[in-house]
């Protein structure tokens, strides 16, 4: 497994790669890698001729006051992960590399960006469509990979491919969980061991949402109530949003019907968690 620095490195890789006629599969992350990172790769492995992943923490999608400085990295831990499942080439740029101090550019993609996360975030989903854009024209992959653990970052990304016609697929994952539901992340590193206890009350609520929708129940407002009686029975956590939206427009839902995607965004101490389920009605 190769890493690379530079954006003129990993243009000659890839290029040379795509010469010969291999395929290639992208997967963009920001380190600290972890069991939903290795599945995006593993999938990507058993699709694609030559695998890439890139490990960049990248700051234009975090705000003010958000945990940039704390956010875990570590390259040689992540290369050691990532070569276990056969990643070819690792892209690992400095912030300079990606972003010239004249930066100006921004890609924005309205509506959808301005739901869910895009409410508590304003400027998050912009700062990631800029950096995927700039991924996507660095590696030029045939495919490229997302987890569902961010439910609405996968429709964001399906937007900005279809709207600014890059000539890739995207391909999605399922989450990855620990054993006890919560979902893998690269911020569970910085739980406490109390807070670590705490955050498998986002699952918890989840199920709870699931289990009431099973049985019948179709007022989201009573859906909504119980899961947050569920979350504010646990002193660690402070909900951010919970919201039952269709599964596409990200529409608030009064009634479940559809396709609906339950979304949850919970505090845990200063640690922000996030979680989702899926479900047809
Ligand atoms: P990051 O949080 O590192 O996640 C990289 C990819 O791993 C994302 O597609 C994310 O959905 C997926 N992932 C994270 N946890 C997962 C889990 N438990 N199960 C399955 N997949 C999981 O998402 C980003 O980075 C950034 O926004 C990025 C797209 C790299 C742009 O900077």
């Amino acid at each position: 497994m190769e890493i690379f620095k530079t954006i003129a490195e990993i243009r000659e890789f890839v290029t040379s790669k795509r010469q010969s006629g291999s395929e290639i599969g992208f997967v963009p992350t920001m380190g600290y890698l972890h069991e939903g990172h290795l599945s995006l790769m593993s999938t990507a492995r058993e699709e694609n001729d030559v695998v890439v992943a890139s490990i960049f923490v990248n700051p234009t999608q975090f705000g003010p006051g958000e945990d940039y400085d704390e956010y875990p990295r570590d390259l040689a831990r992540d290369a050691d992960y990532a070569a276990t499942v056969g990643v070819d080439a690792i892209f690992a740029p400095d912030v300079n590399e990606m972003y010239n101090p004249d930066h100006a550019t921004k890609v924005e993609l309205a509506g959808i960006t301005e739901k869910l996360c895009g409410a508590s975030r304003p400027d998050h989903f912009s700062g990631v469509c800029t950096i995927v854009t700039k991924l996507f024209n660095i590696i030029n992959p045939d495919r490229a990979y997302f987890g569902q653990k961010d439910a609405q970052q996968v429709l964001v990304i399906k937007k900005l491919v279809a709207e600014l016609n890059f000539n890739l697929e995207i391909r999605t994952v399922s989450i990855v969980r620990e054993e006890d539901g919560l979902a893998v992340s690269s911020r569970n590193k910085n739980l406490q061991k109390e807070e670590r206890k705490a955050a498998t009350v986002l699952y918890e609520s989840l199920q709870l949402a699931q289990s009431e929708i099973e049985a019948g129940v179709r007022d989201t407002t009573v859906i909504k109530e119980k899961m947050t009686n569920l979350i504010e029975q646990e002193p660690l956590a402070e909900i951010d949003y919970i919201e039952l939206v269709d599964q596409s427009s990200l529409e608030e839902l009064a009634r479940v019907k559809g396709k609906i995607l339950i979304a949850i965004a919970v505090y845990i101490g200063e640690i922000r968690l996030i979680d989702n389920l899926m479900m047809e009605v």
